[in-house]
This record gives structure tokens, sequence and C-alpha cells, in this order.
């Protein structure tokens, strides 16, 4: 019998970690208000929360709507971008990202990720702009934001629209301003994962009243705000947010502010102490990033410093003692079927890929993404979710203790 629980040894940890989601008489109280108004509609409860989101994140405008992937949709789609346009994606990212570039009948093309913050690329990003490059989307991945000023002077330089697509990052903030607000366009998720949520739902900020005018339209059937009701100016879709799930989320508002702190205090004990343990890596903050929001609390492994313990055996061993952890993504987006497979006809005209506004074909089985493919293979870790950044001193220092004992025995194994 060794020391470790895996083989036989006690967990350090029976007890679990903080659930999500968190929620109280706020939620309660917003919800029954709704629900008893008899008003469930598109209306005041959605006009408040938007208003609050939007102040937030230092936006001047938002427009809700049903979720996180629409979002992103609703953005291209105001900005203009769709058949023959390219637009830049990291590979390491949700699927999401670039499906919806794919919906918008735009190409994406993916860019590897940095190591040192599992961000895009930006210097691969520069050497991937064509002249159908039409608009750079970034991923603050996990909540650590990509440089900012770097990716709208590449957009100013090469004349792209920038998306950030902040799903990851409610109130983080670059240089004072929020994280989806400092580009053409971001977007957010509030699905039942996410560090404030309805279930399900979505958001994009902007701080041009065009473009927000133009992304409600989209979202409400291409009806205009003040114009007759049956008149459509654009062929937009239903993609509207509903009473009751603003209620919730007016609710979640409440503690927002408190959680982000909160998560930022326990991350920051947790990358001191992890950070002293041999062959565990953190993504690396730049001095800008003023707030950081944690949605995956994740870091790199590196192998050789665990004798070679492979990080399936290192993810069962943390396991095993009580921590959950997972590998995140198990392949770059652009090797998922999905992808692989996009070569073919989509559609009669077969865009967006061999599309004849777009002149060009794109075969996703042939690119590689080192760093991306690294990272889902043998480096990138999970650990737990967000809601166990919201955990005691006492949780915290249980999860260091897990991680220095796999390290410690990691021979047994
Ligand atoms: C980076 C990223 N973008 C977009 C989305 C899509 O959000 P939703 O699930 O609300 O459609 C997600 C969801 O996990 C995400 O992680």
């Amino acid at each position: 019998m060794g020391n470790l629980a895996l083989t036989g040894g006690k967990p350090v940890r029976s007890k679990p970690f903080v659930s999500w989601p968190v929620f109280g008489k706020e939620e309660e109280k917003k919800l029954l208000e709704v629900f008893r108004s008899g008003k469930w509609w598109y209306g005041e409860k959605v006009k408040e929360f938007e208003e609050s989101f939007a102040a937030f994140h230092k936006a001047k405008y938002a427009v809700s709507c049903c979720n996180g992937t629409v979002a992103i949709q609703i953005a291209l789609k105001t900005l203009g971008i769709g058949a023959g346009d390219e637009v830049l994606v990291p590979a390491y990212t949700f699927i999401a990202t670039a499906s919806a570039v794919i919906h918008s009948n735009a190409v994406p093309i993916f860019v590897d990720v940095d190591e040192k913050t599992i961000n895009m690329n930006l210097d691969e990003a520069e050497k991937l702009i064509t002249d159908k490059t039409r608009a750079i989307m970034v991923v603050h991945f996990a909540g650590l934001p990509i440089d900012m000023d770097r990716v709208n002077a590449i957009a100013k330089k090469h004349n792209l629209k920038v998306v950030e697509d902040a799903a990851h990052s409610w109130g983080t903030q670059w240089k004072g301003k929020g994280a989806g607000a400092l580009g053409d366009m971001g977007t957010f998720s509030f699905q039942m994962s996410k560090n404030i949520t309805a279930g399900e739902g979505g958001i994009i900020l902007t701080d041009n009243k065009e473009y927000a005018d133009r992304a409600r339209s989209i979202t409400n059937c291409g009806r205009h705000v003040g114009q007759p009701w049956y008149a459509h100016y654009l062929v937009g879709g239903n993609y509207r947010l509903t009473e009751l799930q603003a209620a919730v989320l007016l609710g979640q508002m409440t503690r927002l502010e408190k959680h982000l702190l909160k998560r930022q205090e326990n991350a920051e004990f947790l990358n001191a102490e992890l950070g002293k343990i041999p062959g565990i890596v953190f993504p690396k903050t730049d001095k800008r990033v003023t707030r950081r929001a944690y949605h995956l609390y994740l870091l790199r492994y590196m192998q050789n410093e665990f004798g070679g313990l492979p990080r399936e055996k290192f993810i069962e061993a943390l396991k095993a003692e009580g921590l959950p952890a997972s590998g995140g993504y198990l392949t770059p987006v652009h090797k998922n079927h999905c992808f692989l497979e996009l070569k073919s006809a989509r559609g009669k005209e077969n865009c967006p890929l061999s599309c004849p506004y777009y002149g060009k074909k794109v075969d996703y089985s042939k690119i590689s993404m080192p760093v991306a493919e690294k990272l889902c293979k043998e480096q990138m870790v999970w650990l737990g979710n967000h809601s166990m950044l919201l955990g005691s001193k006492k949780d915290m220092q249980d999860i260091v203790k897990i991680v220095k004992k796999v390290h410690k025995y990691q021979k047994e194994i």
C-alpha cells in the first residue's frame, strides 16, 4: 500500500468543493416578480440587465441574446462579415468561436496560441493576414485578457474588425476597461457553467451605436426600435433573452464583483503556492491587466518534472485525492471531425470553404498548430471549476497539499 490515494493511501479530501450555481434570495425575488407580473417577454428586466452589464464593463451599449454562440454570429453579421471573408481565430478554444464563423458563411483561419498566455499568438496572426482577412476574433482564454493594445494596433494597420469572444471573462479588465468592450464588439455567454448564469443566455457589448442598433435588429426579427411592429428592415432572427432569464442574471450580478475578487484572491494564493512545485506552470498575467476573471483554473503540466508520469495518470492521482481535474479540450478546434470534414459541400455553392466568393480552398486536415496540439495532448490541466475558487482558505490549502503530495510520491504510480 502506498501513500497516494491511487495506490491505497488515505485521500487528502473527501469533502466536495463549492458547487455551482450559487444563487439566493436576489434571484428568487426578481424571478417571482417577473413570474407574477405576467410580463415574461423581452421588457424592463432585460433592459435593466443590459444597462447594468454594460456599465460594469464600461461599455456604452449592450444587446442581450439567447446564448454565447449566437452572440458571436450576431456580432459577425452586424460587422458585415460573410461569404468570401476570412476571420482569424485561436486554435485553442471552445468550438463556438470557430463554428460561429462558419455559420456566418465566412472562413475561420486558425492561429496557434502562445504557450505563455494560452491566448492567440499575435506574431503568428499577423503572418496569416491576407487580402481576404476582415476580422480578428480573440478569446480572453480562461479569463486572462490578450494584449488588446496590440490586437487593436494590428487591426488598425490591416483594416480589420475586432471581435472579442469574452465568454470566459465577465469583469476582466485591461487598463481599467472591461474585456468585451475593448474592440468593435465583444460577446459573452451565461450558460450554466459560466461565472454568471441563467442556464443559457448571451450578450454583446459595443461602444458603437450603429453596431448596437443593427445587432438589436438582427436579434429581434429585423425590427427597428420605434418602428411598426410588423415592419422588418433586415433578415434577422429571434435570438431574444426572456424576462425570466434577465431576472436571474440581475440576481447573479449582485454578487459578480464580490465573486470576482474572491476568485482572484484564491487563485493568486494558489498560483504562488503551486507555482513553487517543479513542473507546474501558470499563464503569465500582463501588468496592464487591472482585474482578472477566473473561469477555468488551468496550469501546464511538465511531465519530465514528474519523473515522466503521463498527464492522464497525474489527473487520476489528483482526482483520487479529492481534487476534480481534467485535460480540457481533446484536440485543437480544427482537429474536430466537423472541421476535418468541412472541405466537402455545404450547400449548393459550397460556401464558405470552396465558395465562388472565396476563390481559395482550405483543408483543415493539412494544418498544424504545434502549441495547441501539445496543450491538448500532454500539458493542459484544468483544476476543478471556477466555483472551487469561491472556497475557504482551508479548501485552497487542501488543493496545494494534494498537488504537492502527488509530486512527492510520483514514483508510486
Ligand atoms: C470561448 C467560448 N466561446 C463561446 C462559447 C459559447 O457560449 P454558449 O454555450 O452560451 O453558446 C463558449 C461556451 O462554453 C466558450 O467557452
